[in-house]
């Protein structure tokens, strides 16, 4: 077999199949992997074997086998859209164990869900055990971001999915209103907090059987908040985003590992060898960005405007600029804020020519492209040239939109199923409080958190370690208490 190039390798194995490298197991012959690529695939969150039957691994879902050649796996992108959505559900068995513990426990037969997410085979997995369980479901999707033959297998397995490439926006916003008035959901599942704001505004009458809105991202929880800041959030929502099991691991690996693929996808697989990037915004999206192309040779800089997170970034071991001094030297700048004109126009001309612009958070405008005369999106651009006025001509990433979730195929399997798993705990959540939970954002437990992690882990192979129940501790003990007890034995 010829020696492994971590690089090209992840980039042709994560488009090819959409699981995810971190968080699984590589498995690679004794040698396979050149100098210094072990490192890599450690710092991508793999766990390098070169046995394939370690302790446990036998049940094990997240073994990738790199022994077999990349160019003999097979594309999922060439599957129908029912093997597409059978192969994604093969490798989400956490979702698949929650649900049907949640099954067992609460009733959901007459309960009226939409779901507003990116249309893929994972979340038509999630459509598909929301239905199972008994629930009316519904999805809309907005057209930039979608998987056509994923829209006509739901809808051949009786989901409505309010869906059409060809809408324009306002076909887009009836075709949501029209998903609304059909369903009449008593739960919406969200992203982006659009479908649940379009609801209470043009919908009122339609809130009163509202059990609750379980919320998937930063940008939609901060909608949120702000609506309940200005007192406007007359319903329970389940800030699902900030629960550990989906940022800590959609956020912080899931998003960095797929953007990262898919710039290479469009720039080459080198394209982070000796490459200046910034990265805007140090959160888990940004840190997870930031942490894979430094191990793919990047030298990386990091902008924030909170200092504590600068600061994380540079016990992190990244230099943390003013976004106006690091534009001007980078290759590369990647937006990760999910703020709205993070990157103006005017940081557009302090680029260098030729330098690349991406979006990993995805908000609309995140770059100031509304700012751009004469600028008009267009969704078949992975990449184009932007002459910014009285500025130099840059390279634009798809079209200042998410670039995994636009280009490749969003975050990857094995990620969603832990995202997913929060989903349905939040869905589980609302129905078991049903007219108990008070209006306004609240967060999961714990111990849900707990709870998923533990079954991840089994599903892997892996346990978190045993506690010991009763280690004798008393709050009354003190150093003091001791140390006196220790004199008087003397
Ligand atoms: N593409 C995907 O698949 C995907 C997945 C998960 C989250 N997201 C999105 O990515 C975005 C980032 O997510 P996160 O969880 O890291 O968010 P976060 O809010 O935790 O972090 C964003 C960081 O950006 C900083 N920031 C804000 N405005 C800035 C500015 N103008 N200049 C410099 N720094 C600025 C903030 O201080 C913060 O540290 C969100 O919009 C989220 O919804 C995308």
């Amino acid at each position: 077999m010829e020696r492994l190039r971590f690089a090209t390798w992840a980039e042709h194995y994560s488009q090819k199949t959409n699981r995810s490298l971190a968080g699984s197991r590589l498995h690679v012959d004794d040698g396979a992997l050149e100098d210094g690529e072990r490192l890599i695939a450690q710092d991508w969150g793999m766990v390098v074997s070169s046995a394939p039957q370690d302790a446990g691994d036998a049940d094990a879902q997240a073994v990738i086998d790199a022994t077999i050649p990349v160019e003999d796996v097979a594309d999922a992108r060439e599957l129908s859209g029912a093997q597409a959505v059978d192969f994604a559900q093969r490798h989400m068995p956490v979702l698949d164990a929650l649900m049907r513990d949640a099954r067992e426990r609460v009733d959901f037969t007459g309960i009226s869900i939409a779901v507003c997410l990116i249309l893929e085979p994972k979340t038509a997995v999630l459509l598909r055990q929301l239905k199972a369980a008994g629930a009316k479901v519904g999805a809309y999707c907005g057209a930039e971001a979608n998987d056509e033959r994923v829209a006509e297998q739901l809808r051949s397995e009786g989901i409505a999915v309010a869906f059409d490439p060809n809408w324009t926006p306002a076909q887009a916003h009836q075709g949501a209103l029209d998903l609304l008035d059909e369903l009449k959901p008593n739960i919406i599942i969200d992203d982006g907090a659009s479908f649940a704001r379009l609801a209470a505004m043009e919908r009122p009458e339609l809130m009163a059987d509202i059990i609750g809105v379980a919320e998937e991202t930063t940008s939609g929880v901060r909608a949120f908040q702000a609506m309940q800041d200005a007192g406007a959030l007359s319903f329970p929502v389940i800030a699902v985003n900030d629960s550990m099991l989906k940022t800590g691991f959609d956020n912080a690996h899931g998003t960095g590992e797929t953007c990262v693929t898919t710039m290479q996808q469009i720039l080459g697989a080198d394209a982070f060898r000796g490459a200046r990037v910034t990265v805007v915004g140090y959160g888990p999206v940004g840190r997870g960005f930031a942490r894979r192309v430094r191990a793919l040779g990047a030298d990386v800089t990091i902008c924030d405007t909170d200092p504590v997170a600068a600061l994380q970034a540079v016990f992190d071991g990244f230099r943390a600029l003013d976004i106006d001094q690091a534009i001007r030297t980078a290759d590369m700048v990647v937006s990760a804020t999910g703020v709205r004109h993070t990157i103006t126009l005017q940081h557009m001309r302090a680029m260098r020519p030729q330098a690349v612009l991406s979006v990993i958070g995805g908000i609309a405008n995140e770059i100031a492209l509304d700012d751009v005369p004469g600028f008009h999106a267009e969704n078949k651009h992975e990449i184009r040239n932007l002459a910014v006025p009285d500025g130099p001509t840059i390279r634009l990433i798809s079209e200042g939109d998410g670039v995994n979730y636009t280009v490749g195929g969003g975050n990857p399997i094995e990620i969603m199923d832990l995202s997913f798993a929060v989903q349905a705990s939040a869905v589980t959540h609302l129905l078991e409080h049903r007219g108990t939970l008070p209006d306004g954002l609240q967060r999961l437990g714990r111990d849900v958190d707990r709870h998923i992690a533990d079954i991840a882990l089994r599903v892997r192979g892996y346990q978190a370690s045993h506690a010991v129940t009763d280690n004798g501790y008393d709050w009354t003990l003190t150093r003091f208490a001791e140390d006196e007890a220790a004199d008087g034995k003397e």
